[in-house]
């Protein structure tokens, strides 16, 4: 199928050669400010005039009916009206939108381009530490995370994914002492938390114990061959617990995207040397520091950033610099990302500075924060017990709750209902995580994101699963594309369906998956609302059958489609 630009482009395209025609002045596509119209009975609008006309000097509604005049719209929309300060307004034409909606059919890309500038970009998330469970606060990282891979992908845009792991520093002298205790004891690690409390605890209580983990952390660090492999072996537990995790989690991230803080070991005292070499370093209270410009404390003095402590050791900070180094010079990423929690905001804006100072770092570096997820109290989520919540308890906990719900309207046996309860539990916590903006906190709640009715996973794989079983009962969808928009739901439907590339660039561009979330529910109350007023199945005509079978058809994908690139399942029962 053939892929053509979005309406909005397409409308920009057209303004930007009519404001040259009639005002001799060259615009971007983008400053043609085309969007979507929140306005009854507008399609999408053009708001330019308004600051033309003070560039120009002449009144923003002159310079709007003057677009309006010379515009060619080659039969994509009526001319436009000229409404309040001077707002142009389209309403597309019906035979323009049955055709491109008809073009969309058999489109597995449901008419949305890749990217005509491929970018390699290095994806930082999820990054759990070693020998510590995963809790909720990596529950964001790595359902955002994994969200922005596959938009990013399907743009696309080549993505590196790397799993930053907290594998290194001094807790793995203790722990690798506690581990050669419990393996002599022939004990496996049961709970990754309690091993590492035991751990703690020892270290805190015992000095015989102590000073063995102080020994091994120098063993460690001086790649001694037997600690290391104690040190493997701790890793292999842990990432198998993480696995464990994305995989019922439906995570994309494997072993081979692991790029754990000891893998740029080999690269630390080269960044120090170039930073030296720079004349960016400072020595202060002998840690060798870099203190980028405008970074300072409420007092005015300037932040440091450590690269290199008083005891000769490296810390988080030289390793994150070693990552932009790494993944820049080594592997030639145009863009770097790291979806890291808000409070890690001045880090990573520290961090890239020195980056740039130091001439690494030439293109493009976000930190994509989130906010905290609370519990009830409206304070960080905790057990009852007051201890950080596991990720594995909570995802179980998802299942059993989407259980019940999924119990009271399936009519599926009991096997079937399982794996939909699955795929609906696991939905729902992606799609809390996904669908607010990022940035803010959200409050956990059950009862909330496994509602039925509103802006949740579970809302919108059931219409799908609605929309799946209209077309089941129909008996398959006759051949042909033809699309007959009468009914203001179908117009409306479909202007929606058309829409889906629009709504993909708004969350990509701007790592903002909740973006992606409010257009699909708008698709699935459009569709809705299409079903309530129009029958599909009973519907008047054979053609008009066949017409809005094809709606239904392509609302299936779009939702489906939609869900997957957020990381969600669309089953097709429920
Ligand atoms: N391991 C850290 C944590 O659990 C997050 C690491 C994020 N990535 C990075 N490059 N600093 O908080």
């Amino acid at each position: 199928m053939q892929q053509t630009a979005d309406v909005t482009e397409e409308l920009a395209r057209r303004v930007v050669s009519a404001a040259r025609r009639a005002l001799d002045v060259e615009l971007t596509p983008e400053q043609a400010l085309i969007q979507a119209s929140p306005r009854d009975g507008v399609d999408y609008q053009g708001n330019l005039a308004m600051s033309l006309g003070k560039r120009l000097g002449r009144p923003p509604r002159e310079v709007a009916g003057l677009i309006a005049g010379a515009l060619e719209l080659d039969g994509i929309a009526d001319p436009p009206e000229v409404a309040g300060p001077g707002f142009l307004n389209f309403v597309l034409r019906r035979d323009w939108l049955e055709t491109r909606t008809a073009a969309l059919l058999g489109d597995p890309r449901l008419g949305v381009p890749e990217t005509a500038s491929p970018r390699r970009i290095a994806l930082d998330y999820s990054s759990p530490n070693v020998a510590k469970e995963m809790h909720v606060g990596h529950l964001r990282t790595s359902v955002i995370g994994d969200a922005l891979a596959r938009l990013l992908r399907f743009a696309g845009h080549e993505v590196l994914p790397h799993n930053h792991l907290g594998d290194w520093g001094t807790p793995f002298g203790m722990l690798i002492e506690h581990l050669l205790d419990v393996s002599s004891e022939h004990r496996a690690i049961a709970d990754l938390d309690a091993f590492y409390r035991e751990a703690r605890r020892k270290f805190d209580g015992d000095e015989a114990f102590a000073t063995r983990s102080r020994e091994r952390v120098v063993l460690l660090q001086s790649g001694d061959e037997e600690t290391l492999g104690i040190w493997r072996e701790l890793i292999a537990e842990s990432t198998r617990h993480f696995n464990e995790v994305y995989a019922l989690l439906g995570i994309s991230l494997t072993d081979k995207d692991i790029y754990g803080e000891s893998f740029y070991n080999p690269y630390l005292a080269a960044v120090v040397e170039d930073l030296e070499k720079a004349g960016l370093t400072e020595l202060s209270d002998g840690a060798v520091c870099v203190f980028p410009e405008g970074f300072r404390n409420r007092e005015g003095d300037r932040l440091p950033l450590i690269v290199r402590k008083r005891d000769g050791g490296y810390g988080y900070a030289a390793t994150d610099l070693a990552t932009v180094r790494y993944w820049t010079a080594e592997r030639g990423a145009t863009d770097l990302l790291y979806v890291v929690g808000a409070p890690q905001a001045q880090h990573f804006a520290m961090v890239f500075a020195v980056c740039r100072a130091a001439g690494w770092l030439t293109g493009n570096a976000e930190h994509i924060g989130f906010g905290t997820v609370l519990g009830a109290d409206g304070k960080t989520m905790r057990t009852r017990a007051g201890d950080t919540v596991k990720l594995a308890d909570l995802l179980t906990e998802a299942v059993a709750h989407a259980a019940a719900v999924v119990a009271e309207r399936s009519e599926l046996d009991a096997a079937e209902q399982a794996e939909v309860a699955r795929a609906v539990g696991i939905g729902a916590v992606k799609y809390a995580d996904l669908s607010g903006d990022r940035e803010r906190d959200y409050v956990f709640a059950w009862d909330r994101m496994l509602a039925t009715e509103g802006n949740t996973s579970v809302y919108l794989q059931y219409a799908h699963a609605r929309t799946e079983s209209i077309l089941r009962k129909a008996g398959g969808v006759p051949d042909g594309t033809e699309i007959m928009l009468e009914a203001a739901a179908e117009r409306a439907l479909a202007l929606k369906l058309l829409r889906f590339g629009e709504a993909l660039k708004a969350a990509t561009s701007a790592y903002a998956p909740h973006k992606l979330c409010t257009y699909l529910y708008e698709t699935a109350v459009a569709f809705s609302q299409f079903y309530t007023e129009c029958p599909v199945l009973k519907a008047p005509s054979p053609e008009l059958r066949a017409s809005r079978l094809r709606l239904t058809t392509l609302t299936s994908h779009t939702l489906a489609l939609g869900l997957s690139l957020l990381g969600i399942e669309a089953p097709e029962r429920l």
